[in-house]
């Protein structure tokens, strides 16, 4: 019995100190129903009574060793196979990235562009507050309370006196007010309507405003300056064409078209065969305005224009959906 247990427990003891032994494999082996320090417990039986107790304590403590074993070993296993894991899934942050260069949003790309034409002209960007007051908003513009041109800008109100600017138009009262003419001014900005997404609307867009005063400003300097900006936007064999049109600050107001860059004028998709995009509003700034802020009107005039930037891009980039713009889905973003 003796050396048998002696046998046994060096061969178990090899048998643990084995690495590529599975410990489960081994319990089985020695601890399992048939398992063959199982089968010595079993034989205890037949030792002289005298001996068993010995014999016993011998036995239990080779079992324990050998459960211990086992236990370490699996332990062992367990903590091989997850550093093993980890080192597999380790991300080397050092490593350079895939290529993939970032780019202009078209958004910001057009309006860029658009800074890039005026400021060729002497024109000085101009930023005004998004959270604006309803006096800049609408009534120095010529706008009053109960004018039907509130209706057509729905408008997001903060409280009776505050609301986020419709349009880009507050920029030129704000401008005229600190600013003696000459004045050339842009201001490209965001404007808030309270409008249903759409492919053609959102409650987020972009306008661009531009206002010249200085005296004998006429019409026809409204007109040059148009021209040359959609030339340079649209191409040298842009044309332009003036259709009436009523804009509270401005007098006489007009909407502006394009020949279509597309098809020069021929009609085509793009155009819906009309030959002309409208792409802009403009007029005289109106007296009121102009007096509103202080300026003599007896000694100068001015005029003025506002675009919407999101047209612009669309019509530029033949994009008909304006959520695309927003979505920063990178496979739309990418193409630009
Ligand atoms: N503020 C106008 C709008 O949102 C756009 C506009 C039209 C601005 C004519 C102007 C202008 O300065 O002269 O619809």
């Amino acid at each position: 019995m003796k050396e048998k247990l002696e046998q046994m427990r060096a061969e178990a003891l090899a048998a643990l100190s084995d690495r590529g032994l599975d410990p489960e494999t081994l319990r089985i082996r020695y601890l399992g129903k048939k398992g063959e320090l199982t089968a010595l417990l079993r034989s205890m039986g037949e030792l002289p009574p005298e001996e068993r107790p010995a014999a016993g304590q011998a036995v239990n403590a080779l079992r324990v060793m050998i459960e211990e074993g086992i236990e370490k070993a699996k332990k062992e296993r367990a903590a091989a196979s997850l550093e093993k894991k980890l080192s597999a899934e380790k991300i080397d942050v050092t490593l350079p990235a895939p290529a993939a260069s970032g780019a202009l949003h078209p958004l910001t790309a057009v309006q860029r562009e658009l800074e890039d034409i005026f400021c060729g002209m002497g024109f000085e960007v101009a930023e005004g507050p998004e959270v604006e007051y309803d006096y800049y908003n609408f009534v120095a513009l010529n706008i009053p309370e109960d004018h039907p041109a509130r209706d057509t800008q729905d408008t997001f109100y903060i409280t009776d006196k505050i609301l986020l600017r419709s349009q880009t138009s507050p920029v030129q009262v704000r401008t005229m007010e600190k600013k003696k003419p000459p004045i050339r001014m842009i201001s490209p900005g965001r404007v808030y309507r309270s409008d249903a997404v759409d492919a053609t609307h959102s409650p987020l867009f972009h306008q661009l405003e531009g206002l010249v005063v200085d005296r004998g400003v006429t019409m026809g300097d409204l007109k040059g300056t148009l021209e040359i900006f959609a030339k340079q936007l649209f191409g040298e064999d842009t044309r332009i064409r003036f259709r009436p049109h009523h804009f509270p600050f401005t007098e006489p107001s007009a909407e502006v078209d394009a020949s279509c860059f597309a098809c020069g004028g021929k009609g085509c998709r793009v155009c819906k065969g009309e030959g002309w995009i409208e792409i802009l509003g403009a007029g005289m700034v109106h007296p009121f305005v102009l007096s509103n802020c202080g300026i003599d009107t007896d000694v100068y005039s001015g005029f003025a224009f506002g675009l919407g930037v999101e047209r612009i891009a669309m019509l530029r980039y033949k994009i008909d959906d304006m959520r695309l713009l927003y979505e920063n889905d990178v496979r739309f973003l990418s193409q630009f």
